[in-house]
């Protein structure tokens, strides 16, 4: 199929390359030329696993291209995907601008088409959003109707950042809200032959006859919307109650991570999510969550255990100096922060817990040494003066204090050796490591 995408940041350029690996004919649109460029060219402007080499590879086989034109695309394009951002208000409420703007560009093409198309929202917005303000642009911008002339559907994405390209290939799911039968079948088409991941395979490592294909599931418009902000609420949820249980765990010398295995292991429970850690970042979680209060709030209902889950991530974020400064006045010592990113895998800093950790150190009075593989530039942005190195050997040399905030594989690599260049010899972590270092050394965030 000719498609189309608008957007090409972390899910519109996985989701091209992606398509059109699966055959599709893809055309990506964006306002930024160099990016478009770099694109046409074969360059990745994204940090993201394998990305590069798909691209590569469509761009020089000519089943992707890139342009500036949202118009033309979509004119010559039978499904149109809408990946733009949607940033978030002080209020916690979405900004819509982007939305709106790439939305009437779309509709000028859909006014110059005779042929039937679909219009996919996979932007992330709160429901009703794709009914009440998208559909109306399309409507009055292109003279059509919705349904008859055009169809509409909403296919949110579960993409996590660092994987997206692999979570796009392979989903667990693929959920298609649809205006009609039409445009369901229409975007179903697109997505014919998506494996679910190979963790779905039955116990003797077949795949299991239900996962063999991921599930398609096919809703209403508004509930695709939603089911993209309650899987977020919900995994966000289970970081904060793991954490929660974490903090409970400190106080009686419990490990957190053996309770998670034994709770994770009830199926109706599930392991996943349960890491208990400095809290989540991204630019997923945090901004998913508020936008589902505001949301909730507007339609009066009180969100009761989202408010909670967001708190109790706040104050998990700046914990690990709390430990810190229990044990030590930081004014005027060198305290290492190994690790910026808000995971490992991105150079991605957004509502990382490194950030609210680096303000807290700085009003204190520390002397702030930080070292991230990948996250470095960005934070520099930021926090243009702390002490940044090259790895964290250096970091840790002659720091009063370490914390490890992200759990970057590297830092399994630290050693007794590396830690007695320390001017005191301990290591607080933020994340759970697979390393050897004595207890006396070190100390878990919510693990003894
Ligand atoms: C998330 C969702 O997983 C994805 O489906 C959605 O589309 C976008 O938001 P992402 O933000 O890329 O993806 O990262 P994810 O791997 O989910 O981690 C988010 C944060 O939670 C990170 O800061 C991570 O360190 C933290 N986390 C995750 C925990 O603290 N504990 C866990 O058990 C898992």
């Amino acid at each position: 199929m000719r498609v189309s995408i608008i957007g090409t940041g972390y899910v519109g350029l996985p989701a091209g390359a992606g398509l059109a690996s699966k055959g599709h004919d893809v055309t990506c649109v964006d306002i930024d030329e160099d990016k478009v460029n770099a694109i046409n060219q074969g360059d990745c402007p994204i940090f993201e696993d394998g990305l590069p080499e798909l691209l590569e590879q469509v761009v020089s086989q000519g089943t992707l291209t890139a342009t500036t034109d949202t118009t033309n695309a979509v004119k010559n394009t039978d499904i149109t995907f809408l990946a733009v951002g949607t940033p978030m208000r002080d209020d916690g409420s979405i900004n819509l601008d982007i939305i709106k703007q790439a939305t009437r560009d779309a509709a000028e093409g859909l006014k110059e088409k005779d042929d039937y198309h679909v219009f996919v929202v996979k932007s992330t917005v709160v429901p009703t959003t794709t009914e009440t303000e998208i559909l109306p642009i399309l409507e009055q911008e292109s003279g059509k109707t919705a349904g008859a002339d055009f169809g509409v559907c909403m296919n949110p994405e579960f993409l996590r950042e660092g994987t997206a390209l692999h979570d796009f290939l392979e989903p667990d799911r693929i959920v298609i809200g649809e205006l009609d039968d039409r445009s369901g079948d229409t975007l179903e088409q697109v997505y014919n032959g998506f494996d679910a991941p190979d963790e779905l395979h039955d116990s003797d490592g077949h795949r299991s006859s239900a996962f063999g294909d991921a599930p398609i599931l096919r809703t209403s418009l508004r509930a695709a919307e939603l089911i993209k902000y309650a899987s977020n609420a919900l995994l966000a949820t289970k970081i904060s109650f793991i954490n929660e249980i974490g903090n409970i765990c400190k106080e009686l010398d419990i490990d957190v991570y053996e309770v998670a295995d034994g709770v994770g292991l009830d199926h109706r429970i599930d392991r996943s999510f349960l890491d208990s850690g400095a809290g989540f970042g991204g630019s997923c979680f945090p901004k998913d969550v508020r936008a589902l209060i505001h949301f909730a709030e507007e339609q009066g209902v009180e969100p009761a255990l989202l408010r909670q889950t967001i708190d109790v991530n706040v104050k998990q974020k700046t914990k690990l100096v709390d430990q810190l400064t229990d044990r030590m006045d930081v004014q005027g010592k060198k305290i290492a922060v190994l690790g910026l990113a808000f995971k490992p895998g991105t150079d991605d800093i957004r509502k990382s817990p490194a950030i609210n950790i680096i303000d807290a150190l700085k009003t204190k009075g520390a002397d702030v040494h930080a070292y991230d593989p990948a996250a470095e530039d960005n934070m520099r942005e930021l926090h243009p003066d702390i002490t940044y190195h090259d790895g964290f050997e250096d970091t840790l040399s002659d720091a009063d204090a370490a914390l490890l905030v992200t759990d970057w594989d590297e830092f399994n690599d630290i050693t007794l050796e590396h830690i007695r260049t320390m001017n005191q010899p301990l290591l607080l972590e933020g994340r759970r490591m697979d390393h050897d270092l004595p207890d006396e050394n070190t100390d878990g965030i919510t693990w003894p």
